[in-house]
């Protein structure tokens, strides 16, 4: 490749590496300068503006030094090798991490403009505004009606009976769900297949009327045909919400995504137009990855 060499940089101090390495076939003479992302980190119309993002877990440096901004209403994907930090980093976005004690978070992180981790926050808005949809469906063991509701409900967004059906019912038909089960709304949630409970919970996400819908590998619990349809799900939704979704298929991300950005043990690596990343990827270790090198 031709940019091989100017991506080729010195030694990171090792300190900085104490997090145990989990791709373990890396090309041994490739070393990542920290903070140096080939491609397009930055865009026009950010959503979010990332800067010098550092997560730590105790004394070992999770995320160094990332960069990146998401652009509004578009799909970004983060594909890297497992324990590369995809999933550290997607829950800065909405201080998921908040819940690990030893997590630290470093660096600027705003959200339209403002400072995500601001002391004034309210971190439970933070997360009507920027939603998330987990590996596993974990629907509650509720009714299908109520697992849609709840979010409305404690948010105070329905005042009648009527106004809450209405939301319930167009986030179940913004989820692809409203067909297969306006029927059955009182019927326990825990009873639909896993493709229908992960769209419930698309639904549950997208009830309180996010911004940002956050996915951590969304399909990897679901069949092909499952697939399928969250995939399509997605699609449709990329045109009024900014989602970021995690994901170890490739191909996925190649369907999905608008843009995608390629991780390395903590590094931010590559960012660009998810056809570039895919067809002429810039950084020797995004080709050996998409090429299946490792990973
Ligand atoms: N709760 C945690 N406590 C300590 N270390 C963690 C925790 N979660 C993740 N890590 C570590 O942070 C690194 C990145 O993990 P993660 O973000 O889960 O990667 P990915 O989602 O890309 O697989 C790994 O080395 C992992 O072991
Ligand atoms: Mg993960």
């Amino acid at each position: 490749m031709n940019s091989m060499n100017q991506s080729i940089a010195n030694e990171v101090p090792s300190e900085d590496d104490s997090v145990a390495p989990v791709a373990e076939s890396q090309p041994a003479d490739t070393v990542i300068e920290e903070g140096k992302t080939v491609g397009k980190p930055f865009a026009d119309n950010a959503k979010f503006s990332l800067r010098d993002v550092e997560v730590f877990y105790g004394e070992s440096r999770a995320i160094k030094k990332i960069s990146l901004d998401i652009a509004r209403n578009q799909v970004m994907a983060f594909i890297g090798p497992s324990g590369c930090g995809k999933s550290t980093f997607l829950r800065c976005l909405n201080r998921m991490n908040d819940s690990i004690e030893i997590c630290k978070v470093k660096g600027s992180l705003q959200l339209d403009g403002q400072d995500i981790y601001d002391s004034k926050r309210d971190v439970v808005e933070l997360r009507a505004r920027v939603g998330m949809v987990f590996q596993k469906p974990n629907p509650f063991p509720k009714s299908i009606y109520d697992n849609v509701a709840y979010g409305p409900r404690i948010h105070g967004l329905a005042n009648r009976k009527a106004d809450l059906d209405e939301i319930v019912e167009n986030s179940l038909r913004k989820a692809g769900l409203w067909e297969e089960v306006k029927d059955r709304l009182e019927a326990n949630a825990t009873g639909m297949s896993g493709g229908q409970q992960q769209r419930l919970c698309i639904a549950r996400a997208i009830a309180v009327n996010p911004e940002v819908v956050l996915m951590d590998e969304p399909c990897s619990a679901l069949d092909p045909i499952a697939t399928a349809k969250v995939e399509e799900l997605i699609a449709e939704l990329s045109e009024s919400y900014t989602i970021v979704i995690v994901t170890h298929s490739m191909q996925q991300a190649a369907r999905v995504s608008h843009r995608t950005a390629y991780f390395h043990l903590g590094h931010l690596v590559e960012v660009n137009e998810t056809n570039k990343v895919f067809t002429s990827p810039q950084h020797e270790l995004t080709e050996s990855y998409i090429t299946g090198r490792f990973g």
